[in-house]
């Protein structure tokens, strides 16, 4: 409870809570009130927070939470919603990886980070919000074999997990946004408080050029194809997470521990009924060297360490290709090929213009004092630009059904409501700063239907190590093909009226580029993750020799472990998938509720 309370408060937090938030929040394994809980839940990212926060609900279960990253508390770039950016690509609240030499990049290794904070990812992304269209969910089900899957038997999951709170201007949201498509959860979601000029053209480019970029009033409504202004989760002007949404308020019940800044090393199992391989238990320590502490699972072991961190806490523990795992030196324990297989995510690049407009962004990286006033604007009354978040409008678009790609590959699509690629609009140059002086606009273009495929696998039997990330951007054909569109669309967007006389040249790394064959080379060239990484601990049907969790998130062929994060999503949704996280965590912890209900 102390924990969450603001710096100011701390001294009367220290007094009023010092037995309830140092009976609850640990650093210390040795201090651990208790080693045998109902659950211990792996990681306390995006889904692990909605676990422990549910299944704590019941007073009968004991939980505990065990994470390697530090705590959100106080941490400027997690809190001010339009610093998100500054967490990555190597600090304190990040996993600072790297892929492997990506031979469709011509051979560059990217950036890779995860948040590694309470919270997780949850706490450093960039918060737009956008569940994806209903039909994505639709091919789960269909994938999976499970109707509980599809999107409409989905919505109360949605609706328990986030509403809708007022601008930090408070401005009138009519037109903006579709209230009835919302719900009553705890995250907090806003519209934009600030809206800047540029945003204002984006609009406007939806009005008169509706027929290439048809304006979508709510992006949340089931159908995401077209341009609307970002929900993003944030209330008040202050980043919500899982963390300050679900971990925070339930750290008060007595049921639930959580202990930070401890590394899991691996699961424990032993050799259960009929031979059946039966998770008991979570090995973990401080660091590479510090001694390994046990805590017993009396119940079930919730992984929830990310699309990352799962599979590779699955090998470490002896799950995974058996072959490979014999390589390392791992014994093996389960035999299921698929773990650390199916990497799927989303390759995006910046295209840049220098813009006539002169309120964009890109004096607050060139002149600390600018940054300085904008950061006490927000510290004294969460408001102006950065109680935004960095990304105002965005939207999905589909490739024309008589464009010439089509004669060459099939529509990946999951139905004629979800995009093919996304354009995100940024009031001036990023990641900034910018190559010049004067004021930019940048369109970030990303491929939301990939059909490259990647592996997460492990280099070394040290939990310690980094595994090797390969997402394989730009090995399948398609992907090319589709960002090479996505860029015109990009630059067609920027040729509609509202900007004539504003545009100016386009600049930067693909701007110079002409024939496709100039735009695929400036794309291998430049193009990065936009952080998506799903499916390497895929969801399969419950007879399904393939993938690696059942449609109750069940490890295939063991007892006692679920997966519950991005990592067993069956499909990538072409979306930023948070949402789809926090939607899969809230039916993940009904399906575990209603599995220990007798
Ligand atoms: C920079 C960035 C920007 C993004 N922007 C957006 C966006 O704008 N919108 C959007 O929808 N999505 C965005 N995403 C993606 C989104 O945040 C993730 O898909 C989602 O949060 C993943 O949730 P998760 O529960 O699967 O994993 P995470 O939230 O990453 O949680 C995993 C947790 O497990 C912990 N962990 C891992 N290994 C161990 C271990 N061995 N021991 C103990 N703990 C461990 C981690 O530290 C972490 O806290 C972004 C991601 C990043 C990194
Ligand atoms: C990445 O993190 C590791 C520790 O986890 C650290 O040793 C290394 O210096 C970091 N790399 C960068 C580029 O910050
Ligand atoms: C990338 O690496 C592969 C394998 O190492 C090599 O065959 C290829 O020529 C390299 N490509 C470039 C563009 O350097
Ligand atoms: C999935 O969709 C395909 C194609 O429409 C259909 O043939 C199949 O029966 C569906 N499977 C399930 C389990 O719904
Ligand atoms: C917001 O604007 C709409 C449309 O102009 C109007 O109908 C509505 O009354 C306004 N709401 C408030 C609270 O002012
Ligand atoms: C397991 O790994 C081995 C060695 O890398 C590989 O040859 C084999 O195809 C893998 N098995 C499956 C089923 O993927
Ligand atoms: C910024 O541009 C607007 C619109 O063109 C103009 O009215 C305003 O004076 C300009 N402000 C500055 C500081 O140049
Ligand atoms: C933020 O506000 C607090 C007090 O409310 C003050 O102590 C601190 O200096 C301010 N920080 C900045 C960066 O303005
Ligand atoms: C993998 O291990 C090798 C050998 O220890 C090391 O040189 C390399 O840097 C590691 N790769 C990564 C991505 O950590
Ligand atoms: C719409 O976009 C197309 C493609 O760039 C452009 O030719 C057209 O002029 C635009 N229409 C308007 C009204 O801006």
């Amino acid at each position: 409870m102390a924990f969450a309370l603001r710096p100011v408060f701390a001294s009367l937090a220290a007094l009023l809570a010092a037995t309830l938030a140092s009976a609850e929040l640990y650093t210390d394994a040795s201090q651990l009130p208790d080693t045998v809980y109902d659950f211990v839940v792996v990681g306390a990212g995006t889904a692990g927070n909605v676990m422990a926060a549910r299944l704590s609900e019941n007073p009968k279960f004991t939980v505990l939470v065990i994470e390697a990253g530090i705590s959100n508390e106080g941490v400027r770039t997690v809190e001010v919603p339009f610093l998100a950016t500054q967490n990555i690509p190597a600090t304190a609240t990040t996993w600072n990886y790297t892929t492997v030499p990506q031979v469709g990049l011509g051979n560059r290794s990217v950036a890779y980070p995860r948040g590694r904070v309470l919270g997780g990812s949850s706490s450093i992304n960039f918060l737009a919000y956008t569940r994806g269209a209903d039909a994505e969910f639709d091919r789960w089900a269909n994938l999976t074999g499970d109707a509980g899957w599809a999107w409409s038997n989905l919505a109360p999951y949605y609706l328990k997990n986030a509403r809708l709170v007022p601008p930090a201007d408070h401005h009138n949201t009519s037109g903006q946004v579709v209230p009835a498509d919302h719900g009553y959860g705890p995250l907090e979601m806003s519209l934009p408080g600030f809206a800047t000029s540029s945003d204002q053209k984006v609009l406007a480019t939806t009005q008169v050029n509706g027929s290439l970029f048809p304006y979508n009033i709510d992006l949340n409504s089931g159908n995401s194809v077209g341009i609307g202004l970002t929900q993003s989760t944030l209330g008040g002007g202050e980043r919500s997470s899982s963390a300050t949404a679900y971990l925070e308020p339930a750290l008060n019940r007595p049921n639930l521990h959580l202990l930070i800044e401890n590394t899991v090393t691996k699961l424990v199992s032993s050799k259960g009924a009929k031979g059946v391989p039966t998770f008991t238990g979570v090995e973990f320590a401080s660091s590479a060297s510090a001694p390994r502490h046990t805590v017993t699972a009396r119940k079930e072991v919730i992984l929830s360490a990310g699309a990352i961190g799962s599979p590779q806490i699955l090998l470490l523990s002896g799950v995974g290709n058996s072959t490979d795992l014999k390589g390392l030196g791992i014994a093996p324990v389960a035999n299921l090929p698929d773990v650390g297989q199916n990497l799927k995510d989303h390759p995006i690049l910046s295209n840049y213009w220098q813009v006539t407009l002169n309120d964009t962004f890109d004096d607050i990286y060139r002149d600390t004092s600018v940054f300085n006033a904008k950061l006490a604007q927000w510290n004294s009354s969460r408001t102006g630009l950065f109680a935004d978040s960095p990304t105002n409008a965005l939207g999905f678009l589909r490739i024309p059904d008589n464009a010439a790609i089509w004669s060459q590959f099939k529509d990946p699509a999951a139905g004629r409501q979800a995009g093919h690629f996304e354009l995100l609009f940024l009031d001036g140059y990023a990641p900034a700063p910018a190559p010049g002086p004067g004021n930019y606009f940048t369109i970030n273009t990303a491929v939301v239907t990939p059909e490259s495929v990647g592996t997460v696998k492990l280099n070394s039997s040290s939990p310690f190590a980094f595994p090797l990330i390969d997402p394989g951007f730009f090995t399948a054909p398609f992907d090319v093909q589709a960002m090479v569109y996505a860029i015109k669309s990009a630059r067609a967007f920027m040729q509609s009226a509202p900007w004539a006389g504003v545009a100016l040249s386009r600049v930067g790394p693909v701007g110079d580029a002409e024939s496709d064959a100039d735009i695929i080379a400036a794309a291998r060239a430049a193009a990065r993750t936009i952080y998506h990484p799903t499916s390497t601990a895929r969801m399969a049907p419950d007879n399904a020799a393939w993938g690696v969790v059942d449609t109750q998130l069940r490890v295939k062929g063991v007892s006692g472990l679920r997966v519950v994060d991005a990592s067993v999503f069956p499909s990538i949704p072409a979306a930023h998938p948070q949402a789809a996280v926090y939607i899969l965590a809230e039916r993940a912890a009904d399906l575990v509720k209603q599995a220990w209900s007798h």
